[in-house]
């Protein structure tokens, strides 16, 4: 049984983004053999880096559990909004936290935004900073424009069929990546 671990990034009050990451997670439930959870840094409450991890006296016990949630998953799924053509603070904070997990962990990027551009703005920076960091980012994207009207807020989407034209390619490359773990 695969596990996918899934990064809520906003921590915005009356944030959306948050309807995807709960979208993949019920979604990806349904295959019966992928398991998942959701990081939802909103709910972590991560203080401002100071620190890598490996570098910290006494690391609090939220921050190792999210280092080994990161550590042991098969596969990382990013939810990020678009924050002025970037991604957010929030999730700087806990890829820079990291570095040996991110290691050849294979990645996809879901990019969200109330516009009709879904956020494909973010993905140049994101995918610098983890290609730095030396995770297997999936060379695929999941652009989620318009995210209120295509996801309820308890993550239904509200045009499955036409999202899963989209879904099935993209996760296809996860599952690609999954299949080649790391040496
Ligand atoms: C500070 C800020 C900057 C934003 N910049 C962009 C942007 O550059 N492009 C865009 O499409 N949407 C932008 N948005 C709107 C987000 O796409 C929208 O809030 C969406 O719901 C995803 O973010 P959320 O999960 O925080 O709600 C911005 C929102 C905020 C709060």
């Amino acid at each position: 049984m695969a596990h996918i671990e899934i990064i809520s990034a906003s921590v915005r009050k009356g944030r959306n983004s948050h309807r995807v990451a709960l979208f993949f997670q019920k979604y990806l439930a349904q295959s019966g053999d992928i398991t998942t959870a959701i990081q939802d840094l909103a709910a972590l409450q991560f203080p401002l880096f100071d620190e890598r991890l490996a570098f910290q006296p006494d690391p609090g016990r939220d921050v190792k559990q999210f280092a080994t949630a990161i550590e042991k998953a098969d596969a990382v799924i990013i939810v990020t909004p678009e924050y002025n053509g970037g991604y957010p603070a929030s999730l700087k904070n806990v890829i820079d936290l990291l570095y040996p997990q991110w290691y050849h962990k294979p990645v996809g990027v879901v990019t969200v935004s109330d516009g009709d551009f879904g956020g494909s703005q973010v993905i140049v920076s994101l995918l610098f900073t983890l290609w730095k960091m030396k995770a297997w980012v999936i060379p695929a994207q999941f652009p989620v424009p318009n995210v209120e009207q295509l996801f309820t807020e308890a993550g239904e989407a509200t045009d499955l069929v036409a999202l899963e034209k989209r879904l099935r390619p993209y996760l296809k490359e996860l599952q690609w990546a999954m299949a080649h773990p790391k040496a």
